[in-house]
Parts: structure tokens; sequence; C-alpha cells
């Protein structure tokens, strides 16, 4: 797109670069012209010619400066055309000295220089155009010689000073005159070409000499001014005048012949045109004659209507070029404009173009990707539809599963129920009779209840996630309901001194609930505070009418609480406390939760020494309204809470007392009591049997120093892993074998079991009879080691075998050899040396070489002796001290008791 839109402006700047470009520039000349003052028509005529023949001429640039008859200025724009680099430069000099130098200057810089009109000194010019001032000066003479006879007189009016029309004029007309003797030239006046320069001059001239025949003047306008002064004295008619220019208009030479005030006028052409010309030619590098003459002609009463027609022809035919110019002029200026609109229409037309390609392409892709969206977006439903489906056969699959699982758990009841009430038949009939099997039957019989409970939780959750319970609110006495439910735990209270309360201030108290579901709330609710509230604590139901319509029911506990971060998510399903044991299916308080909600209720918990369950609970009816509660009081049903368990029957010592007290010791680590206490049924007739319930594992084992140790992973507190850990870590413990028992079967747990340094591991259920060849089998292999370490005593300095076990004896051989010689060196000190007690010490000796510590102590001292018996020679005494015995007969009685020969036979 990017390079599309920048194809775009490279397009359109290239067609108005086009458009805009200006017609290819012609070689252009520029000439400079400096006029000598613009006061008099016969200059503007000058000009105007000037102008209109540049106008000919599209490459001339023509620049024209008035000087206003100062020469100071004449110089310097003369100078600022020599600067700028004009191609050719025409001046009219007011004077010739003072301008010579300036032209001689631009001739220097190469600028071709025209001098026209008036000349410069010398000839350091390129051309002169203008008419002849000599010969003007000599048609004036003839003709005043021509116009006269006899002797007459004339006065000669001069043009400024300096200026060469004026000096060759006079000269031309003094030339003229001098060969004709009749001629006197009586009087010369000074003026500066303008008519007023002259009159008073020559009116006193005129008053102080006779009046002349002839006045010749330099130019028409002051031969005018003679006149005006000669009319002033009314001598006009008395003298003719002649004068130079003869311009055509009004008050030109021309006009004032026609009105008999001049006799004569002598033509002085101003060369404006040819001057353009001349330059064009020396511009084009195109040689012109260095003297340009323009003719000249005497304009008299006799050819003056003749040369006005020409004049007036001329002007016409000038004014008709002008006309053209301005037409061609106006024609061009269209054309242009039509040119640049053409161009820009062009232009348009291939942006148009462009657009149009543009977009069909556009049009093109747009229906491409439509085409594809409409692909992907079918495929996209396809594949929804797919996913829709496939959703509901999942989900459907789901829900068959589900309702499966549910029917099962139906199923299950059934049986459950048979077991229990048959357990319960068994155990009532055989009282006294069966009391061997007490323990069992009440094992049963609790353990029934609580896959009932766990069943009814999961059937209860069922039926919540799918919607299906029907509320049947019915009007109730609270006060009888909650009594009727707490009578259920009197006797747990009692057989664990708790301290149970009910606080309700009004007894006649009635509340619209549906009695089935509320009481599993509170069912729920006590069974926790039991479960969670130690011997002598104390749980209390509290009910207070709170706001108008609301009742707030407690339940408090003095129990161990929840922990802080537990409490948010203590009523989501599936959630089990840390405190809690693996018992429960975790979704009591979820129940709890959603029956109470069912009711437009709500509970909350807190913990702060104890655990405080509070229930808000709304008066009336209203807010049941859709289930339409009865109106009618109904009767409190006694509840069934099949779950409550019995309290189980614990055998006594006397059943568990073992045979001999040879059995080996074994501690179990567990803490569901029910199994512990199988466990130790079962095994009290092979082993001495300890239990701990997780919370003080690692202090009984060390305390007992067990043969073998059982321990459950699931503990509160120290998982199994950690207490094993621990006890495989501790010198002490560390050579006891340890059987791993966890419900966990998978093999992520089987190998955290043996990387925690358990010898074994065995998952729930499991056979006793299995179990019991388990210990064997870990009994039997410490039996190995022990037999080995034995018969290494010597040598168990080797590495090839080095672990706990082995440096533990290397430093008790290490400790021993370092104190043979002492004979006082006891049990005492050696456990002392190796930082465990004596017990501890002597328990593990026994476990690892089967003697006892001193007997241990005497056979290395005697082990030495026979060593140095055979080694060296040293006499028996010496040996004997040297082993730490202090009397030498005492001495040879170990040894003859230990080795059956007396060390005097050794040494033989
Ligand atoms: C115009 C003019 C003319 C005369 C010419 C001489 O300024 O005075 O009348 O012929 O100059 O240079």
């Amino acid at each position: 797109m990017r390079i599309r839109l920048n194809l775009l402006l490279i397009v359109l700047n290239f067609f108005f670069f086009i458009s805009c470009q200006p017609e290819k520039e012609k070689e252009t000349f520029h000439i400079g012209f400096s006029q000598a003052m613009t006061t008099d028509n016969w200059r503007k005529v000058m000009n105007r010619e000037m102008k209109v023949e540049a106008s000919m001429h599209p490459d001339i640039v023509l620049d024209i400066k008035d000087a206003q008859n100062d020469v100071e200025k004449q110089i310097d724009q003369i100078n600022a055309f020599i600067e700028d680099g004009v191609d050719v430069l025409i001046v009219s000099a007011i004077q010739s000295q003072p301008i010579t130098s300036v032209i001689e200057k631009a001739m220097a810089a190469d600028i071709p220089t025209i001098v026209i009109d008036r000349k410069i000194e010398g000839t350091n010019y390129t051309a002169y155009v203008g008419a002849n001032n000599i010969q003007i000066g000599e048609s004036a003479a003839n003709y005043i010689l021509a116009n006269s006879t006899g002797s007459i007189s004339v006065v000669e009016i001069k043009g400024q000073e300096g200026s060469s029309p004026a000096y060759e004029r006079s000269e031309g007309f003094a030339k003229g005159l001098s060969e004709n003797p009749r001629v006197n030239l009586v009087a010369k006046v000074n003026g500066n070409w303008e008519k007023e320069s002259i009159k008073d001059e020559l009116d006193s001239l005129l008053q102080n000499i006779p009046t002349p025949d002839f006045i010749f003047a330099h130019n028409d306008r002051m031969a005018l001014g003679a006149w005006e002064v000669a009319k002033k004295q009314g001598i006009q008619n008395k003298i003719e005048f002649v004068g130079v220019d003869g311009l055509f208009g009004p008050s030109g030479g021309i006009q004032l012949v026609k009105e008999n005030i001049l006799d004569a006028t002598i033509l002085y052409p101003t060369g404006g045109a040819e001057a353009i010309k001349a330059a064009k030619r020396i511009a084009e590098g195109e040689g012109v004659n260095k003297n340009i003459i323009l003719n000249t002609v005497v304009i008299d009463p006799v050819n003056v209507d003749m040369m006005k027609n020409q004049f007036d022809k001329l002007q016409q035919q000038q004014k008709d070029i002008e006309q053209q110019q301005d037409l061609i002029a106006s024609q061009i200026s269209t054309y242009r404009s039509q040119r640049n609109l053409v161009r820009i229409m062009i232009l348009l037309m291939i942006l148009l173009l462009v657009l149009i390609v543009w977009s069909a392409i556009l049009v093109l892709r747009l229906k491409r990707s439509k085409r594809n969206l409409e692909a992907i977006n079918s495929k996209t439903i396809e594949q929804r539809n797919q996913i829709e489906n496939f959703a509901k056969q999942l989900k459907l699959s789901n829900e068959s599963r589900i309702n499966f699982f549910t029917a099962l758990s139906h199923e299950f009841k059934t049986p459950l129920t048979l077991i229990s009430s048959a357990i319960e038949t068994i155990s009532d009939a055989g009282r006294g009779r069966t009391r061997e099997f007490a323990y069992e039957t009440s094992l049963i019989s609790n353990n029934s209840k609580r896959l009932l409970r766990l069943i009814n939780d999961l059937l209860n959750f069922r039926k919540l996630e799918t919607g299906t319970f029907y509320l049947r609110p019915v009007k109730t006495n609270f006060h009888n309901f909650l009594n009727k439910i707490l009578e259920n735990f009197r006797t747990i209270a009692v057989r664990k001194s708790i301290h149970l309360e009910l606080q309700i201030s009004d007894p006649n108290l009635v509340l619209y609930f549906d009695q089935n579901l509320m009481d599993k709330v509170f069912f729920n609710l006590l069974s926790n505070a039991f479960k969670f509230t130690p011997k002598n604590g104390r749980i209390i139901l509290n009910v207070e009418e709170k706001f108008e319509g609301e009742v707030h029911i407690k339940v408090r506990d003095s129990g161990i609480g929840i922990p802080k971060g537990e409490y948010q998510k203590i009523f989501d399903p599936f959630v089990q406390g840390t405190n809690n044991d693996n018992l429960s299916s975790g979704l009591g308080l979820y129940i709890t939760k959603k029956f109470v909600e069912l009711h437009k209720g709500n509970i909350t918990v807190n913990s702060h020494q104890g655990t405080e369950f509070t229930i808000v609970l709304l008066k009336g009816r209203d807010h049941l309204k859709e289930f339409r509660p009865s109106e009618s009081f109904a009767d409190i049903p006694s509840a069934e809470f099949e779950s409550i368990e019995e309290p189980v029957i614990i055998p006594s010592e006397e059943q568990l007392e073992t045979k001999g007290t040879e059995l080996e010791n074994i501690l179990i680590i567990e803490d569901n009591l029910d199994l512990s206490h199988l466990l130790k049924k079962n095994l009290s007739t092979e082993f001495h049997v300890f239990l701990s319930d997780g919370t003080d594992a690692v202090e009984k084992a060390l305390l007992l120093v067990p043969d073998v140790i059982i321990c459950d992973i699931n503990l509160p507190g120290k998982s199994g892993y950690e207490i094993c850990r621990e006890l495989k870590d501790d010198l002490r413990t560390s050579h006891i074998p340890t059987i791993i028992l966890s419900a966990l079967s998978d093999e992520e747990a089987r190998i955290k079991a043996l990387k925690s340094g358990a010898d074994s591991f065995m998952a729930k259920p499991f056979s006793f009879q299995v179990l019991r060849e388990s210990l064997r089998s870990a009994l039997y292999n410490r039996e190995k080691l022990r037999y080995y370490y034995t018969n290494k005593i010597g040598h168990i300095q080797d590495d090839k075998f080095e672990n706990s076990e082995q440096n533990f004896l290397k430093n008790l051989n290490c400790l021993i050899e370092e104190n043979i010689q002492n004979s006082n060196f006891s049990v005492e000190d050696l456990a002392q040396n190796l930082n465990i007690s004596r017990v501890q010490l002597y328990r593990k000796v026994k476990a690892l070489l089967d003697i006892s510590v001193n007997e241990y102590i005497n056979l290395q001292r005697l082990n030495k002796a026979k060593n140095l018996l055979q080694e060296t020679e040293l006499n028996i005494s010496e040996i004997a001290y040297s082993v730490g015995y202090s009397s030498p007969g005492y001495f040879s009685t170990s040894f003859k008791n230990k080795f059956g020969i007396s060390p005097k036979q050794l040494r033989g």
C-alpha cells in the first residue's frame, strides 16, 4: 500500500513538473539605455520608438533609466548597467565631456556601447546613431539663404553648452553662412534646449539690436520661445523663425510650421528604433556601421502637409502595430493559460486513469480477500460446529460417566447399610462372648458409617451441581430443632470432656426451613467442631435475633482454628484444610454453604483462638415463597446421623501382651488411630509395638531407637518423607530399617520415599502377610549387615563400603584404639566422645554388631593383645597393661575365654 502511494506521488510530481515548466528559455539580450532626460516630447518619442522596436523582438529585455538632466546621476546609472553586465549599453549623454570616461569604462568592460543623439568626446564607442548635426546646421543656413535676398541679419539660439548637437549644429550653421557675405550673424544666445532658458536674454537682445530677419534656434522648443519673445515685442511677423526636431503632434515642429509660427523646422529623427536594431545586431555578433546616420529634411510650408500626412500614416501604422502587439500578447497569454489548462487536464485524466486502474485492482483484491475471508469463516463455522458437537458429545459422555458413578454411589449405600447393621447385630448379640473381636467390629461399624457419609456428600454435591435440589421448607421451632441435633453429640461431648452449650434467648423462635438439609448443615458444623476441639474444650451454639428479620447462629469452638490463608477457600469443593485429616470428602463445608444459600441465607467463618461459623437465616416465609412453605408446625424427627461414630474399642494392653522379652521393637508412625491400633494388634505377637501419631515421631524414634520403623506419608506436621530423611541423617537412627506406608501408590511417591532413605515402600491397602514379610526381610537384611560388620571388625577401614554406619564403626574403633591403654575408659566416655547418649550407643552397637558396648571394648583390647603377642617381644604383663588390663591374671583368663588358649600357650 505504501509503495503504491509513493508511486502515485511520483507520477503526480512528474506531471506537475511538466505542466509548470516554463517554455524553453530563449537567449535574451539585456539592453540598458541611459536617457538624458524625459521632460520633452522628443525624448518621450525616442523612448517609445525603442520600446516598440524592442517589443518586436521577444529576446530583448530593455531597461530605460532616466538621468533627469543630472550628469552625476547619469554616471551612476551607467555604472549600474556596467555592474549588471548588460549585453549592450545605449547612452544619450547629457554633456559629452563628463560622460566620456564612464563610457570608456563600459567599453573596457567589453560592453558594446551605442551613443545616440548626443556624442561623447573622442570615438571610443561601438556606434553612433543619430542625424548629422553639422549637416542640420548647414541645412538651416541653406534655408535662410534660399529664402532671402540682400543683406540680412541672423540671430542664433544655441542648445546646452557641452552637448554635441549644440556645438555641431552651431558649427554647421556657421559653415553654411560663411560662404555668403550678405548674411550677418548678429548675435548668439545660449540656451539649455528649453524655451524659457532663452527668453530673458533674447528679449533684451531684440530691444537693443535692429530686428533680425531670421532667428535660427537649435530646436523647435527654443524657436517657439523666441517667437513668443518677438510676439511680446510685436515684431514676430518681421522675423522668420527656423527650428530643429520637426516633431509631429501638438506643439511639435510640424504643427508650428502649419500654424505659421515657424517658417521651417529641420527634421531631427530620434533614432530610437534604429538604436535597438543596431544593439540587437551587435548582441548577436553581427557587425554594424560605426556611424548610423539618420536622414534629415527641411519641413517648410511647401512640404509640411505631405510630411504631416506621412507622419499621420506612420502614426497610424505605429498604432496598428501596437494594437497587433497587444493582440498577440493577449493571444500568447490565452495560449499559455489554455496550454496549462490542457496540461492539467491531461494530468487529471492520467490521474483518473491511474485511480481507475488502482480501484479495479483494489476491487479485485477485495473480492479475493472477501472470498478468502468467506472460506476462513465457513471453515471457522465448521470447526466451531465440530467443537460444539464434540463438546456436546463430551458433555454427554461426561454426564453419562458421572451418572454412572452417581448410580454406583447409590448402589454403595445399600451394602454399606447392610454391613453396618449386620455388624451392629453381631456386636449387640455377641456382647461379652465376642469381646476379643469388639475392636474389629467397632472398626467395621465406624468405617462403614464413614463410607456412607462420604457417599452422601458425593450425592448431595452432584444434586447441587445439577440444581435438582427441591427445598421443602416447614415451620419449625428452632430451639427444639437445635436441641434434637445436639442430643446426638452429648455422648461424644462427655467422652471428650467437651463443654457443649446451646444459647438461645427465645425458646419460641420460629423459622421456616427444610429440616432435612438444615440437619446436615448443623451436623457438619458440629462434627467439624468436635473434630478440632481437644479434650476439655468448649463448643457453643449461639442464636441471636439481630436486625429486623435476621437470625444469626454461631457455632463456636475452642479448637485449633483455621490457618488465615485458608479462610477464602474453606467453602470451595474438594478443599481439605491443612489441619484436617484425610478421611473427609472435602465437600462438607461446600454442601453446608450451598444448603444455607438455598435458604437465601449466608455463612461466614472467622478463626481466632478457635473457629466461629456464622449462619444468617431470614425470619418469615416470604423469601421462600416459591417453595410454598407449609404454615402448620412440623414435627422434628430424631435426626438419623448414621455417620456419628461410636467410640472405638481400643484393645487393652493385656490383649496385646507379648510373649517374650526378646522380641524386636517396632515404631509405627500413623495418624489414623484405627489403622495404628489395628497394626499394633496384628504385630504385637512378633514385636514390641510403639505408636506415634506423627507429631512426636522423630523424638520417639530417638528415644526408643527401635529395630524397625513403619511410617505413613500424610501426617499432621512433618510428612513421612521428612521424618524418614531426618532419621536417616541422624547417626543414632540411621541404621534402622524404615518402611514407608502410603495411600499414594504412584511411581512418584515410591521414588520420593526411596530418595528420602526409606528401605522399602508399601501402598495401602496392604495385606498383613505382605507387611510381615517385608518386616522380616528388613530385619534379615539388618542381620546380614550385622554379620558383615562383626566379621570385618578389624578391617572396617575398607573404603568400598563407606556409609554412615561404617563411618560410625570407624570412629568407634579409633576412639577405642586411642584409649586402649586406659583401663578406666568406659561406655560413658565413648558415648560422650561420639556425641550420643549411653543408651543410644548401646542400642546402635547392639543393632549393628549384636554385642554390648562393653563386650565390644573388651573384644578390641583382646584382639590388640593377640596381635602384640604374635608380633612383638613384649612380655605378657606389659601387653596386659598396654591394652588396658590392670591385672595380668585377669587378662590371661579373659584371653583364654575368648580365644580358648592362654597368652602363654600362644607364645608357646
Ligand atoms: C530634446 C532635444 C531636442 C534636440 C536634441 C538635441 O531634448 O533638446 O529638441 O534636438 O535634444 O540633443
